[in-house]
């Protein structure tokens, strides 16, 4: 496995690719490499090419400075983790080599926005889609890994694909989910031990209310969730959402449909998704 830092050399290396015909399968992460991310390069390995895994803990997408400062940095077991897991390739720049002009984003994709994450974190999915679309013109991937977790930044790749023509196909991966039916996120191996067993207890009334509202569709029942979590100690929620997972829509039965969550635990932003049909 080997360990790219600089833009000079991973155009070389894709050139070469190129040259040779070899097809490229990319992974964008920001590190910190848990279960959720081990299941996408598996994807990955089910189709011919090099894999590629880019580790960049993108400035631009932290509406939050706290939330960047803390972001958990863990390169050497990163390292450790992917050099098993048939990474051929970590693309690891700094901060200089991806925004040698300053560190700025640009609003490209306006569909999929003015809803859930897009209404409280400001700036997020322009972060996104200005490291995503630098990380495809640099790496010309011919498949990019993303998991469904992220829901609505899976859309948000989506369009951005399609409205500029690439060649790229979108692999969309299932979350992958803990014990207690929550998908795995980097975020989360921040919790302390307080922090841990809230989450557990969170996780319960959701799945509860889910098994509900996959029985029968009713706005109480997203009430009845926010109440419980409130009334558990959690006072930040975003949203609790029923939305059409083609059109991100709102929706009004089950159909097609996926309730999408995001609170906080203390500081840590829990976001989710989980299919109600
Ligand atoms: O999902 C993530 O980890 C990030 O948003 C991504 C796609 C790697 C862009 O920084």
């Amino acid at each position: 496995m080997k360990i790219v830092k600089k833009i000079s050399e991973i155009k070389e290396i894709v050139s070469n690719f190129k040259k040779n015909k070899k097809e490229i399968n990319l992974i964008p992460t920001m590190g910190n490499i848990h279960t959720g991310h081990l299941s996408l390069l598996s994807k990955a390995n089910k189709f011919d090419g090099i894999n590629i895994v880019s580790i960049f803990v993108n400035p631009t997408q932290f509406n939050d400075e706290d939330d960047f400062n803390n972001y958990p940095n863990t390169f050497e077991a990163d390292m450790e983790i992917l050099s098993k897991a048939n990474c051929s390739i970590i693309f690891a720049p700094s901060r200089n080599q991806v925004y040698p002009d300053g560190i700025k984003s640009e609003k490209t994709v306006f569909k999929y926005r003015d809803i859930l994450c897009d209404l409280y974190r400001l700036g997020h999915f322009d972060g996104v889609t200005t490291i995503v679309k630098i990380l495809f013109n640099l790496i010309e991937p011919s498949k990019v890994f993303f998991g469904e977790k992220d829901f609505q930044q899976l859309k948000i790749i989506e369009q951005l694909i399609f409205q500029n023509n690439l060649k790229i196909h979108l692999i969309k991966c299932p979350s992958i989910r803990d014990a207690d039916g929550m998908s795995f996120s980097s975020r989360y191996s921040t919790f302390s031990k307080d922090e841990k067993s809230k989450f557990k207890k969170c996780a319960q009334i959701i799945n509860a209310n889910l098994l509900k509202l996959k029985r029968d569709f009713n706005h109480k029942i997203l009430d009845n969730i926010e109440k419980e979590l409130r009334s558990y100690g959690i006072s930040k929620i975003d949203y609790f959402e029923v939305r059409n997972e083609e059109t991100l829509s709102l929706s009004v039965n089950n159909e097609s449909s996926r309730l999408f969550i995001a609170f906080y635990i203390n500081k840590v932003r829990v976001i989710d998704n989980f299919l109600l049909y």
